[in-house]
C-alpha cells in the first residue's frame, strides 16, 4: 500500500497512529543527528522526522540521499512536534519515520516548487509539470473544476441539455481569424476550428432542443493578451422562445449562484447600462464600476477661445482624481503624460487642473484660462479642494478610449480596484453594425446572427446607409470588474432578415449561400425565436479569483507567441505529411 493517509490530514488526534505516506520531497533540514523532511502531495505538507538516535543508521543515511522532488514512501508513527507550526494545518504533528522507500529519484529541478517564485514565464511554461505542482496553480485548477461542475449542475437543474458540437467545422466569421486544418481526403480543402459553436447551437434550437449548453473549447487566431488565449473555453448557452429579458435573468441567476457557491459572495441585482451610456461615461463598453471617476465633458461655453489645442478639438473630456492634487509633483505629471503618450495609448498630451487644499488653482493651461474659467470646470467636475482634474482632447472616439486607459490607471494607482470586490453589470443596446472606414463596409458588432431590436427591423429592411449606423441590436455583454465575462444576443430567426444582414455585411448572395446555406436552409423549416450567450469560462475563473491573467487557470496554456513551450507546438511536419495533404510548397533553394 502506498498510503494510509494523505499529506494534509494528520492532526493531534492521530498521535500514536502507524501511518504510510507517499509524496514528493519539498526539502530537508539536516541537523547532523536529526533530519526534517517536508513531504508534499496535493493535500498538503507533512513533516517527517528521521532521528539517528532512534532509527537505524542505514535509514538515516538513506534519508540523507533525498533530494528535492524525489518521490518517496514512508512508514512511521504520528508524534507531537517539539516546536509547532501554527501556519501549517499539520503543524502540530510530525512522523517519526521507521521505513523509507525511494519510489523515484529526481534531477535537481530548474525552478522552486513554492507559492511565490520569481521564475520567468519561459521556464514555468517549459516545465509546466513542475509549475503545476505549485499550490497556487493547483488551487486555480481546483477552482476551475469546481466552477465547471457547479455550472453543469445548475444548468442541468434548469433543464439545459449539454450537447457536444463538432470541432472540425467550416469557418464562422466572428471577428477573428480561423485556425484551419487541411483535409487529406478532400484535397485542397480545409476544416476550420470553431471560434464558437454559434451556428450549431442555433441549429439545435431549430431542432427543438429548447435549452442547450456546452462547456466547450473555442479557437481564435488573434493577438494574445493576458485575457486572451488562442484556445479558450466558453460556457456556451442557447434558449428558444425567450426575450432578451429572460436570457439576462437566466444567466444573471447562474452567475449569482456560482459566486454564492464558490465564493460565498451575494451579488446584488446587476445594473444595466446602455452601450451609449458606457461609452460616454467610461469610454469603454466594459466599464469597471468598482469606482466612479466618470467622464465629464467640457463644452464651448466652458472653453473661451485661446488655447488652440482645445479650440480645435472634437472633444474635451476629463476625470476628477479625488485627493490627488498634492500627490502629483510636476515631475509626476510629466511621467504620467509620458505614460499616456506611449504608442499603446497615443495621447498627444495631458492637461491637469489642481484644486489645492488651500482653495488655490494651478493648471498646465493656466496661461490660457483665468481662474474663474478653471473654477467653472472644477465645479462642473464636482471637484473638492485637494482634487485634481486630468483632461484630454482630440478626436472623439480616440480621446474617449485614451481617457478610459487613464481612468483605469488612476483607479489602480489610487487602490480603487479591489480584486475582492465584485461589481457586475449588463451592457445592453449595442449597435448592430459598425462602419469600418478602411474596408468601407459594415461589420457586425457582435456577430452576423444578431437580431436588430424589434422596432429597428423595418428600418433595417428598408433604410438607407446612415440609418444602418443607428440600428440597435438585442445584444448584451456581462461585465464584471471591467472584464467582458460574456456576451450574447437574440438571434435573427427569419430567413429574409438574415439575408438582408448578410447583404449589409457585404456578402454576395452566392457567398452567403456558400458559407451559411445550411443555416438559411434551416430557417426555412420552422426556426423558433431564440437567443443566448457565451461566458468566457477562463475569464470568469480569473475574475472570481481576483486575477488578471487567464493563463494560470488553464492547465497547459500557450505563450504570447501562441506556442506551447512544453510540447513545442506548433512544429514543422514531415515532407510526406505535407505531400499527403497537398501542402508541399517548393521553396527556392537557400530558403
Ligand atoms: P464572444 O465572441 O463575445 O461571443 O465570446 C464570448 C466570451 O468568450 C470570451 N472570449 C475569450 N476568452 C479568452 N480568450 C479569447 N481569445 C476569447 N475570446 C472571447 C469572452 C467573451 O465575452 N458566439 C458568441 C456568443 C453568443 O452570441 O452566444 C461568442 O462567441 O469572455
Amino acid at each position: 500500500m502506498y498510503r494510509t493517509h494523505n499529506c494534509g490530514e494528520l492532526r493531534m488526534e492521530h498521535l500514536g497512529t502507524e501511518v504510510v505516506l507517499s509524496g514528493w520531497v519539498q526539502g530537508s533540514r539536516d541537523l547532523g543527528f536529526m533530519m526534517y523532511t517536508d513531504l508534499r502531495d496535493r493535500y498538503g505538507l507533512t513533516q517527517l522526522l528521521f532521528n539517528e538516535q532512534i532509527t537505524d543508521k542505514d535509514l538515516f543515511e538513506q534519508a540523507r540521499t533525498l533530494g528535492r522532488e524525489f518521490v518517496i514512501r514512508v512508514e512511521g508513527t504520528v508524534i507531537e512536534r517539539q516546536s509547532k507550526n501554527p501556519n501549517m494545518p499539520t503543524g502540530d504533528i510530525e512522523i517519526q519515520v521507521s521505513k523509507l522507500e525511494i519510489l523515484n529519484a529526481s534531477k535537481v529541478p530548474p525552478m522552486l516548487i513554492e507559492d511565490e517564485i520569481d521564475e520567468g514565464d519561459d521556464i514555468r511554461m517549459k516545465y509546466r509539470y513542475l509549475d503545476l505542482r505549485r499550490k497556487p496553480v493547483q488551487q486555480n485548477l481546483f477552482f476551475r473544476s469546481k466552477l465547471a461542475i457547479a455550472t453543469r449542475a445548475y444548468l442541468a437543474d434548469q433543464d439545459f441539455i449539454e450537447v457536444e458540437t463538432p470541432v472540425l467545422i467550416k469557418s464562422t466569421p466572428e471577428g477573428a481569424r480561423d485556425f484551419v486544418v487541411p483535409s487529406r481526403m478532400n484535397k485542397g480543402q480545409f476544416y476550420a476550428l470553431p471560434q464558437s459553436p454559434q451556428t450549431f447551437k442555433q441549429i439545435l434550437m431549430v431542432a427543438g432542443f429548447d435549452k442547450y449548453f456546452q462547456i466547450v473549447k473555442c479557437f481564435r487566431d488573434e493577438d494574445l493578451r493576458a485575457d486572451r488565449q488562442p484556445e479558450f473555453t466558453q460556457i456556451d448557452c442557447e434558449m428558444s422562445f425567450v426575450t432578451q429579458e429572460q436570457v439576462l435573468e437566466t444567466f444573471e441567476g447562474l452567475t449569482r449562484h456560482l459566486f454564492k457557491k464558490l465564493k460565498n459572495v451575494d451579488l446584488p441585482k446587476f445594473p444595466r447600462m446602455t452601450y451609449d451610456e458606457a461609452m460616454s461615461k467610461y469610454g469603454s463598453d466594459k466599464p469597471d464600476i468598482r469606482f466612479g471617476m466618470e467622464f465629464v465633458e467640457l463644452g464651448k461655453e466652458e472653453l473661451p477661445e485661446g488655447f488652440v489645442v482645445f479650440d480645435n478639438a472634437e472633444l474635451v473630456v476629463g476625470i476628477c482624481a479625488e485627493g490627488q492634487a498634492a500627490e502629483y509633483s510636476n515631475k509626476d505629471i510629466k511621467k504620467l503624460t509620458e505614460w499616456m503618450q506611449r504608442p499603446q495609448i497615443g495621447a498627444k498630451g495631458l492637461v491637469y487642473v489642481k484644486y489645492n487644499a488651500d482653495g488655490s488653482v494651478k493648471s498646465s493651461v493656466g496661461k490660457f484660462y483665468n481662474d474663474e474659467v478653471l473654477k467653472g470646470w472644477l465645479e462642473k467636475f464636482g471637484a473638492k479642494p485637494g482634487d485634481m482634474l486630468l483632461i484630454l482632447s482630440g478626436e472623439e472616439e480616440k480621446t474617449r478610449k485614451q481617457l478610459n486607459e487613464l481612468r483605469l490607471e488612476m483607479g489602480n494607482r489610487m487602490g480603487l480596484r479591489n480584486p475582492e470586490e465584485f461589481k457586475p453589470l449588463w451592457v445592453v443596446d449595442f449597435p448592430l453594425l459598425e462602419w469600418d472606414e478602411e474596408s468601407e463596409r459594415f461589420h457586425a458588432m457582435h456577430h452576423p446572427f444578431t437580431s436588430p431590436k424589434a422596432h429597428d427591423v423595418e428600418r433595417m429592411l428598408n433604410g438607407d446607409h446612415e440609418t444602418m449606423k443607428a440600428l440597435r441590436a438585442d445584444a448584451y455583454d456581462m461585465v464584471i470588474n471591467g472584464v467582458e465575462i460574456g456576451g450574447g444576443s437574440i438571434r435573427i430567426h427569419d430567413r429574409e432578415l438574415q439575408s438582408r444582414n448578410f447583404d449589409l455585411l457585404g456578402f454576395t448572395k452566392e457567398e452567403a449561400q456558400a458559407q451559411f446555406g445550411f443555416l438559411l436552409g434551416a430557417f426555412e423549416y420552422g426556426a423558433p425565436p431564440h437567443g443566448g450567450l457565451a461566458f468566457g469560462f477562463d475569464r470568469l475563473c480569473a475574475v472570481m479569483c481576483g486575477q488578471n491573467s487567464i493563463r494560470d487557470f488553464i492547465a497547459f496554456p500557450k505563450n504570447n507567441q501562441g506556442r506551447d513551450m512544453m510540447i513545442e507546438a506548433p512544429s514543422p511536419i514531415h515532407d510526406e505529411q505535407l505531400e499527403e495533404l497537398c501542402l508541399k510548397i517548393n521553396l527556392p533553394e537557400g530558403d
